[in-house]
């Protein structure tokens, strides 16, 4: 067996929590081997937390000193190009949490860099690596819903209240606001299973006075896919005092998905169940539900309407454990390896970054966008 795959991890704040039991359960494929913060407590933290001795408060340091192959990057948006373009010069193999890059012109600059080292450049979009999403690839490759026609993508949530004072996702200048920090997850997610975007008409709304820098924090949007399905995205960190959710609804033409919501939403299989109602899923004799009113009844029963929709089977379908992180920080390092394009490498999730900054320029604009454009 060869060594495992060295890491740094550049960033240790609350996410950088999440992708740590990987080298618990994996000490054969990966090693975490330093760790770097500029606020020294938050590194030294973690750091114990992970068994590591090598600390640095300086990412160039750790980038010429340390024993690492690749560095797994969580810190705030607008650091992160500049840290994967230093990354690529210094040889080192780069994964970055989402969002790629504050613009286009950065995501282009962090693709070119890693290009011209040779090495590999993946965005840390766990939502590809769920168990459940790879269930529901799996079901749409098969047919299960035949062509998708229609996406619906809901956040709710009440970030803005529990965000502290100050806290740099509230300031447009760090790449703050929740289509930076939020949206984008599901906008990936839903291109990834639908396909790409072509066009985009979108409003963002900035309601808190709490939040500076044209950060918003709402964002709804129209999506036209360049197979003809359309979509919609409506996205709130104002949701007070009202449902809490992060999911997807996906409608074909034999079927309908949806995700249901789960909180809290670190939970290594981020969107826990999913629910389906397509034929291939109806028990042999049933009639279809829209079939099967009662004469005389205005409106079907609760119990009629879900028994149609059945849950995709708990499981890894394939991927090495349930939990997204984990899954992956192996392909990461297996890519890194093997030289593979990761699944969400850097050329594809520019397709991603396009809807996010077109529905941004379309809400300065009032015009419909063509990502073509971008
Ligand atoms: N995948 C997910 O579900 C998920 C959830 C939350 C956050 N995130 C993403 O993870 C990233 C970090 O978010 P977070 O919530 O952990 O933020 P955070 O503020 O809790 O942590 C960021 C850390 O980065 C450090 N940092 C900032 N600049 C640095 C630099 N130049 N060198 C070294 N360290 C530096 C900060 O001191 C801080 O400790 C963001 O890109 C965010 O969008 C992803």
């Amino acid at each position: 067996m060869s060594e495992p795959f060295k890491i740094g991890l550049i960033g240790t704040g609350g996410i950088s929590r999440a992708h740590l039991p990987v080298y618990e359960q994996f000490p054969e494929q990966v090693k975490l081997t330093a760790v770097c913060d500029i606020v020294e407590e938050a590194a030294r933290e973690r750091a114990k937390e992970a068994n590591v001795d090598d600390i640095y408060l300086d990412y160039e340091k750790m980038l010429r000193e340390a024993d690492i192959d690749g560095v797994d990057i969580c810190t705030s948006h607008h650091t992160h190009a500049p840290i994967v373009i230093a990354a690529a010069a210094a040889g080192k193999h780069a994964l970055v949490e989402k969002p790629m890059g504050n613009n286009m012109q950065e995501c282009r600059d962090m693709i070119a860099a890693a290009d011209k080292a040779g090495v590999t450049f993946m965005i840390a979009h766990m939502l590809r690596f769920s168990p459940s999403t790879e269930a529901v690839r799996q079901l749409l490759a098969a047919g299960e819903l035949g062509e998708i026609r229609a996406a619906r993508i809901d956040i709710l949530m009440n970030a803005v209240g529990r965000l502290r004072e100050g806290h740099w996702m509230l300031d447009g200048n760090a790449g703050g606001g929740i289509g930076m920090t939020n949206t984008i997850h599901e906008v990936d997610l839903v291109r990834h299973l639908v396909g790409d975007v072509k066009r985009v008409n979108g409003v963002t709304r900035t309601v808190s006075p709490r939040l500076k820098n044209n950060a918003e924090d709402i964002l709804c949007a129209t999506l036209e896919f360049e197979n003809g399905a359309v979509g919609t995205v409506l996205c709130s960190w104002c949701a007070v005092r009202g449902p809490v959710s992060q999911q997807y609804t996906l409608l074909g033409e034999k079927g309908a998905l949806h995700s249901l919501p789960v909180f809290p939403i670190y939970r290594g299989d981020h969107f826990g169940p999913v629910v389906v109602s397509s034929p291939e899923r109806d028990e042999p004799g049933t009639e279809p539900v829209m079939n099967r009113r009662e004469p005389g009844r205005q409106m079907r029963s609760m119990e009629d309407i879900m028994g149609h929709y059945h849950q995709l089977a708990p499981g890894t379908w394939g991927l090495p454990s349930d939990n997204c992180f984990t899954n992956e920080i192996l392909h990461f390092a297996e890519c890194a390896r093997e030289g593979k394009e990761p699944i969400s490498n850097g050329k594809d999730i520019l397709g991603s970054m396009k809807v996010l900054f077109g529905i941004y320029e379309s809400a300065r604009t009032g015009k419909a966008v063509d990502l073509a454009s971008l």
